[in-house]
């Protein structure tokens, strides 16, 4: 598979197979503390077990590279590195994605559609500005609540209850995150986002993936 993260150099470095085991366990670990969730409501799951697992883990981009996908040409890559079913193996619980954030650019103003949504960052460092849900309709620029910075290796969470948020990579090189959501509500049914002078909302009914399993699809 190709990285489109590292330089060729460092690309030569992954061939090493016993590197690709920690970052593997990790999204197999993470599936796994989710066990028999319900997969219906978020109140069953344990974001403080979520966020050890992730916080545990050191960032080797030769371990994550193979599911990374770049590309420039758009605000961030939203790559899919597992679609878990928990301990049930009967529904989707979770969703694990690499999204890898062009330089300069970001996410635009998003809920999160009533689930939990943990991130790791996984290289470089991303910037979090996040704000109330929008009052009513009521046409007015939306007020900043928090900016966080997000350095390589720390955890971060977010859902509806916390308000809205955009996420964006200030750095001059590409980020790359490692995002988990459960229950897997945006993927199945899509997201609001949000205007940032206006606070006017509008329905996203699909949030595509550029990759699945380390396989381009450019969705
Ligand atoms: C983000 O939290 O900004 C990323 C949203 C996504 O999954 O596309």
């Amino acid at each position: 598979m190709t990285c489109t993260v590292l330089k060729p150099l460092q690309q030569q470095e992954t061939s090493d197979e016993t590197k690709m085991d920690r970052f593997d366990k990790l999204v197999e670990t993470l599936k796994d503390i989710l066990g028999p969730s319900s997969g219906i409501t978020s109140d069953d799951v344990d974001v403080g077990d979520l966020m050890d697992a992730m916080e545990q883990y050191t960032s080797d981009d030769r371990e994550w590279c193979p599911y990374a996908m770049a590309d420039d040409s758009r605000g961030y890559t939203r790559n899919l590195v597992d679609e878990g079913n928990g301990k049930s193996n009967l529904k989707v619980v979770t969703v694990q994605l690499i999204l890898v954030w062009s330089p300069g650019k970001g996410s635009p103003i998003h809920d999160h559609g009533n689930a939990h949504c943990v991130m790791k960052i996984l290289r470089g460092t991303l910037t979090e500005t996040r704000y109330d849900f929008p009052d009513g309709d009521r046409n007015k620029p939306m007020e900043i609540k928090s900016i966080s910075h997000h350095k390589e290796n720390a955890v971060a969470y977010m859902a509806d209850e916390l308000g809205v948020h955009r996420v964006s990579n200030e750095g001059s090189d590409f980020a790359v995150s490692l995002h988990l959501y459960t229950p897997p509500n945006v993927a199945k049914s899509g997201c609001h986002i949000f205007d940032l002078r206006s606070g006017k909302k509008s329905y996203v009914p699909k949030c595509g993936y550029y990759s699945r399993y380390g396989h381009l699809v450019k969705e």
